[in-house]
């Protein structure tokens, strides 16, 4: 792990809560990097809607069951965990402190957990698998055409990464701000130049979106790649059944906390119609909005398999390196342990919809 000028290997007093690191964040990041990490597109209609979609459930508690011998592990795509939280993807992490990615995957790893570290990572591939025990999961986004795409891939496969998470709900990347000379997606070849357009067509149709993935892509993807491939970024119940077809291993539904179709529905709210799509034949995770191991036992409870969390470990990240994303970790187990207990739940595969209140069946 690397140490900088801002680097800082403790944690603030008072902190009970993930949440609680978000002012400490806030307060040590430049303007421009706080921006760039809270905002949703648009007028945040879908980022309130992730917000407001956790609080809008109710838990039914459960009196006198023993759920000594508890606990919270899961196997997933072929690998063990001791918590069902992952790490999402998340951009640029030397924008938020210089441990960076490989503080994040340490941290993870730490807490026997694993990141999806993303494409626009801003280490080296390579760096940021040696900083975990566990292989690392790797998101891809489509590099505009297949052989670059491919290339990518298997350079993380080389290095050691055990799933491809694909992202499909945001084609094409276009710079959400201006970096700073020592930040940059270190991972990628230069981009492609893209074609002039002729007097009369779309920027968007004949323009950025011809760089954008299809289901064929996918197709020709998967015959390509011999680990497990999982979607990110479905909602909608037809596009898990195509992904099933396409022998994709695993889902996660997402909004992408918010930073693409305005609009778009809360994951929470779109993972009932998903999962019943999916009919148990693949796993189903869910992110975006979740901020404490209660929001994410409602996930559970709702049908996701496991989770990841997005903003609340960079405001860890920021706050304290590696240090403070462990912290946020442990603090979701803690609360979502907590939550097991009063709700009668010693395992994961105890949490289901009759955890969750619903009038109408009182
Ligand atoms: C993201 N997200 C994202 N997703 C992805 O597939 N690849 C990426 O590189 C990024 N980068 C990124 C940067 C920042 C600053 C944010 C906030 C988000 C989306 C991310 O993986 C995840 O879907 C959301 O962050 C989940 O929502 P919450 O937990 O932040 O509410």
């Amino acid at each position: 792990m690397t140490s900088g000028p801002h680097s800082s290997a403790s944690i603030p007093a008072g902190i009970g809560t993930p949440a609680d690191y978000r002012p400490h964040a806030e307060a040590r990041l430049a303007e421009q990097a706080w921006r760039y990490l809270e905002a949703g597109s648009g007028e945040g209609v879908s980022l309130a809607a992730n917000l407001a979609s956790f609080p809008a459930q109710r838990l039914l508690p459960r009196m006198l069951a023993d759920v000594r011998g508890g606990h919270t592990r899961l196997e997933l795509c072929g690998q063990r965990f001791e918590h069902p939280f992952l790490l999402a993807p998340i951009a640029y992490q030397r924008l938020f402190h210089p441990d960076a990615e490989a503080g994040s995957v340490a941290a993870a790893d730490a807490q026997g957990g694993i990141a999806v570290v993303s494409s626009l990572a801003s280490l080296s591939l390579e760096d940021i698998a040696r900083a975990g025990e566990r292989p690392q999961w790797f998101q891809l986004y489509w590099q505009g055409e297949r052989e670059r795409s491919l290339r990518l891939v298997q350079r993380a496969l080389a290095a050691g990464y055990a799933a491809v998470v694909f992202t499909v709900d945001a084609p094409v990347k276009q710079a959400a701000m201006q970096l700073p000379p020592q930040v940059r997606a270190v991972n990628l070849e230069a981009p492609l130049a893209e074609a002039p357009l002729r007097a009369g067509q779309s920027p968007v149709f004949d323009g950025w979106m011809t760089q954008a993935p299809t289901w064929d892509d996918l197709a020709w993807l998967r015959e390509r790649i011999h680990v497990p491939l999982l979607l990110k970024g479905i909602l909608h119940p037809d596009d898990a059944r195509r992904a099933l077809a396409a022998g994709c291993d695993g889902l996660i539904v997402s909004n992408h906390g918010g930073r693409v179709l305005d609009g778009a529905p809360a994951s929470l709210d779109a993972l009932p119609a998903v999962v019943a799509a999916c009919g148990g034949r693949i796993p189903v995770l869910l992110d975006s909005g979740i901020r404490s191991g209660s929001d994410a036992f409602k996930a559970l409870a709702a049908g996701a398999s496991a989770v990841l969390i997005g903003r609340p470990y960079i405001w860890g990240l920021a706050t304290a390196g590696a240090l403070g994303v462990a912290h946020v970790l442990r603090l979701l187990r803690d609360e979502l342990e907590m939550t097991m207990a009063l709700t009668g739940c010693a395992t994961l595969a105890q949490i289901g919809p009759h955890c969750l209140y619903a009038a109408e069946r009182q």
